[in-house]
């Protein structure tokens, strides 16, 4: 079978690589891609949301199954449009994708469904958001209620900052044309649990956390994940069935009640709190950099479990016992403005696995085109065995414009 993956980052770089091990897997492309994919995949010239040319060009290759990575092309609607055209792709449908791209949709599916997450109401008009933020306790959680690459999310703790993000969210509509939705704040180390979902099927993947901020210690802007780790010491065998029964598979069961039943990977982006396990976030994809910490545990043949959730069937899941944990590289002022075309060297000298999020090749060189550029993984049979590994080999990448968190896994390792 030939295989398309979709997308251009660390992510898909994970699951180029996971299916590089399939043996139903022949040939695989990539659209567009990247430099680092680029070794493993034939890299295609499609943009992500062009939908209509990615559909024509799966019919032209005789494309077998198509992965969809990022959640752009999921809202432009790529899942309906391949299987209006009888493809086999992996991934919601542009309805069943709300449930990341409209926090609205997702607040109140959860809502109805006795879901536990923050209490919450939503805006449009800014006079009414402000008067309401200013009778309640902060800080304040305020979150764009659309597609905002992880930086659309302000904990406000005073009124003067609150007041600034609702007059970017709903007056001058940074992140374009949406409502605000108010939540309550919540405390506790967060986790990722993602699964893959067919209709009423829920297979759980083995647990990861990412790391938001841009700094150590936790410091600086929230960006869209700057490391991660698996497994959890934290998350207990109990934690993790009362995340599966009372979170993910009442959505998975929702979703199909609503109409919209959930192909794909469900992410429930959750947080251990003083009262439970609470949702802070779904997401209706694969979440990078999480992925790319929990794909290599896998010891399942991973077409088989897209082919299984396209077609509603049964599949085994395995996973390995070892630890991993990944540390971005980063462009210096991201999650910021930052420059590219920076020459990244000693990629050869590195004994682990390097997912570009990222590059592009220049030439002979491999030089940085993006916000976060390089995931370098580790593995150990612990995470601070990973850890080492991981930084080990960050240490052997030479680029003048790249900065990297040294601190990840610090949940699991630096607290006991
Ligand atoms: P989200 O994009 O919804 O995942 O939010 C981004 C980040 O903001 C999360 O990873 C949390 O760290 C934080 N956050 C979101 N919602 C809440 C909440 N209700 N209480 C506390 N922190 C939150
Ligand atoms: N790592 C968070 C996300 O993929 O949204």
């Amino acid at each position: 079978m030939d295989v398309l993956v979709i997308g251009s980052g660390g992510r898909e770089h994970a699951i180029v690589d996971a299916l590089s091990r399939s043996p139903q897997v022949e040939k695989i492309w990539c659209a567009p891609g990247n430099a680092g994919i680029a070794r493993q995949a034939e890299c295609v010239a499609i943009r992500d949301t062009e939908v209509e040319r990615l559909r024509d060009f799966a019919l032209e290759h005789r494309i077998g199954l198509t992965v969809v990575g990022p959640e752009a092309a999921l809202a432009a609607g790529v899942v309906d449009c391949f299987k209006a055209a009888g493809l086999r792709i992996f991934g919601p449908t542009r309805a069943a994708a709300r449930i990341e791209s409209s926090k609205e949709f997702a607040k109140r599916l959860m809502a109805k469904y006795n879901i536990p997450t923050a209490g919450f109401r939503a805006f449009s008009d800014y006079t009414e958001a402000r008067d309401y933020v200013a009778g309640r306790p902060f800080p304040a959680v305020l979150k764009y209620d659309g597609l905002a690459a992880g930086k659309g999310v302000v904990i406000a703790r005073t009124m003067e900052e609150a007041d600034a993000a609702l007059r970017d969210m709903l007056l001058d509509d940074k992140f374009g044309e949406g409502k605000v939705v108010v939540e309550d704040f919540l405390e506790g180390p967060e986790f990722s649990f993602m699964c893959f979902v067919s209709g009423h099927r829920v297979w759980p993947m083995v647990l990861a956390q990412d790391h938001k901020r841009a700094y150590d210690g936790d410091e600086g802007p929230n960006t869209g994940g700057m490391g991660a780790y698996s497994p959890l010491p934290f998350i207990t065998a109990e934690d993790e069935r009362f995340a599966l029964e009372r979170i993910m598979q009442p959505v998975a069961d929702a979703m199909v009640a609503e109409g919209c039943p959930f192909e794909g990977v469900l992410y429930g982006g959750l947080m251990k709190t003083p009262h439970g396990i609470q949702v802070i976030e779904f997401n209706a994809r694969f979440g990078d950099p999480e992925t790319e910490v929990v794909l290599p545990r896998l010891g399942s043949d991973i077409a088989d479990i897209f082919c299984a959730v396209a077609e509603g069937r049964d599949a085994e899941l395995s996973w390995h016992d070892f630890a991993t944990l990944g540390i971005v590289l980063a462009s210096k002022g991201y999650p910021g403005s930052y420059e590219k075309g920076f020459e990244i060297r000693g990629l050869d000298t590195v004994g682990c696995p390097v997912y570009h999020m990222g590059t592009k090749a220049d030439g002979d060189r491999i030089v940085t085109a993006g916000g976060r550029v390089l995931f370098v993984v580790g593995r150990g049979a612990t995470l601070a065995e990973a850890r080492r590994v991981a930084l080990e080999n960050v240490a052997r990448i030479g680029c003048d414009n790249l900065f990297h968190r040294s601190d990840i896994g610090h949940w699991a390792l630096d607290k006991q």
